[in-house]
C-alpha cells in the first residue's frame, strides 16, 4: 500500500549507502522527513543468498520499522528476472511501500558491473527492468533514482519517458550527470524542462545545502519535492528547518543530546560502532574545537569511550 501523500511537496532522505540505516532513517523521520529510502542493496545479493539461506546480508538492509514509513527500498542490478526476483522476496518479507531501482550511481565498482547509471545507456533494458519489477511488486509504487544524464542533459527527457510508460509511479532525479558525479552545480531548472511531457511526479534532488535552498529548488524545477542527502548527516533537524521554514542553531550540548538520541537507536538496531562512527563525526563538523572532538571520535572504539569525550568537550 502507498502511504506517501503526493498532494503536497514532499521532503525526503536521498539514499545513501552505509549512511541511511534504520537508525538515521528513524531520526530524520522524528524530524518530519516525509518519505526516506534504503541505501541501495544488491539484487544479485538478496537473490542468490536467500535462495541458500532464506536470509542473507543483503536482505538485512531492507529491514525497516513500521515507524520509517513511507519507505522505498532501492535494489541495482541488471539483469532483469533477478530484480524481479529480488524485488518479490523483498515485497513478500518486508511489504515496503516500494521498490527504487537506482539507475543512477556512478561508483567506479557500480559502473564496472554494467549497474546503476550504466542503465541510462540502455533505455530499452531500463524499461524492461521497470516493467517486471512492477509486475513482481503487487500493488506497490516502483520508482526509479536517476541522473540527469551520463555526459549532459539531452536524452534524459525521453529516458525517464521509457520509465513512464514502462510504468515507473515516481523519478527521483540528481541534477547532476554521471560525468558530475558529486561536484559541480545541479542543474535544477533542467527538470521543469523534462516536467513538460512526463505525469509521474518527480523529486529533485543535488546541492540542497539548507533549508533556504528548498524553495530556491522548487522555484527553479517546479518539482514535486526535493530528497536531501549530504545535507542532512550530522543535521537530522534540517527536516525540522524545512517544515518550520527557519535556521536552527544548536549549541554543543543540544547537538550531543540529538546524537546521543542517535546512538540509542543505534543501540536499539544492533548496530556496530563503526558505522556509527562515522555518523557521529559529521554531528561534529564546524562547531568549536571540532577538530580535536573529531580527532577524539575517530580514535574511539565504542559508545563508553564516545560519551567520555563529548562528555569532556561539552563541560569546557
Ligand atoms: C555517501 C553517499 C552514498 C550514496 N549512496 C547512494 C545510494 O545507495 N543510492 C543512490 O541512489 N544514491 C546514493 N547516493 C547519492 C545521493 O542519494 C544523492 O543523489 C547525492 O548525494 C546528491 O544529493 P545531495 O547533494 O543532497 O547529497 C549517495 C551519496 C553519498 C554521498
Amino acid at each position: 500500500m502507498n502511504r506517501i501523500d503526493f498532494t503536497k511537496k514532499i521532503i525526503g532522505l536521498a539514499p545513501m549507502a552505509g549512511f541511511t540505516d534504520k537508525p538515521f532513517r528513524q531520526l530524520v523521520k522524528s524530524f518530519g522527513c516525509d518519505l526516506v529510502y534504503t541505501e541501495m542493496i544488491s539484487a544479485r545479493g538478496v537473490f542468490e543468498d536467500y535462495k541458500e539461506n532464506g536470509f542473507s546480508k543483503s536482505l538485512k538492509l531492507a529491514e525497516f520499522e513500521d515507524a520509517e514509513r513511507p519507505i522505498l527500498v532501492q535494489i541495482f542490478g541488471r539483469e532483469p528476472k533477478i530484480m524481479a526476483e529480488a524485488a518479490k522476496i523483498i515485497c513478500n518479507k518486508f511489504d515496503p511501500d516500494g521498490i527504487d531501482i537506482n539507475m543512477g550511481c556512478p561508483a567506479p565498482k557500480i559502473v564496472k558491473n554494467s549497474y546503476g547509471s550504466v542503465l541510462m545507456n540502455e533505455p530499452e533494458l531500463a524499461g524492461q527492468i521497470v516493467k517486471v519489477v512492477k509486475r513482481a511488486s503487487g500493488n506497490r509504487l516502483v520508482t526509479v533514482k536517476t541522473r540527469l544524464g551520463w555526459k549532459d542533459s539531452k536524452g534524459v527527457g525521453d529516458f525517464i519517458l521509457t520509465l513512464e510508460d514502462a510504468g515507473a509511479d515516481l523519478i527521483a532525479l540528481h541534477c547532476r550527470t554521471k560525468m558530475q558525479g558529486f561536484s559541480g552545480d545541479p542543474d535544477w531548472d533542467a527538470v521543469r524542462q523534462i516536467k513538460k511531457n512526463i505525469k509521474i511526479p518527480i523529486l529533485v534532488n543535488g546541492g540542497i545545502k539548507k533549508w533556504q535552498d528548498v524553495d530556491k529548488c522548487l522555484s527553479a524545477s517546479d518539482g514535486d519535492g526535493v530528497l536531501i542527502g549530504q545535507a542532512s548527516l550530522g543535521r537530522p533537524w534540517i527536516f525540522q528547518e524545512i517544515r518550520e521554514a527557519r535556521s536552527i542553531t544548536l549549541s554543543y550540548d543540544e547537538i550531543t543530546k540529538i546524537c546521543l538520541q542517535h546512538v540509542c537507536l543505534h543501540r536499539e538496531n544492533c548496530g556496530n560502532f563503526v558505522e556509527l562512527k562515522k555518523h557521529l563525526l559529521h554531528y561534529y563538523k564546524g562547531i568549536a574545537n571540532c577538530a580535536k572532538v573529531r580527532e577524539k571520535i575517530c580514535q574511539c572504539n565504542d559508545v563508553k569511550e564516545f560519551l567520555s569525550i563529548v562528555g569532556t568537550f561539552g563541560s569546557q
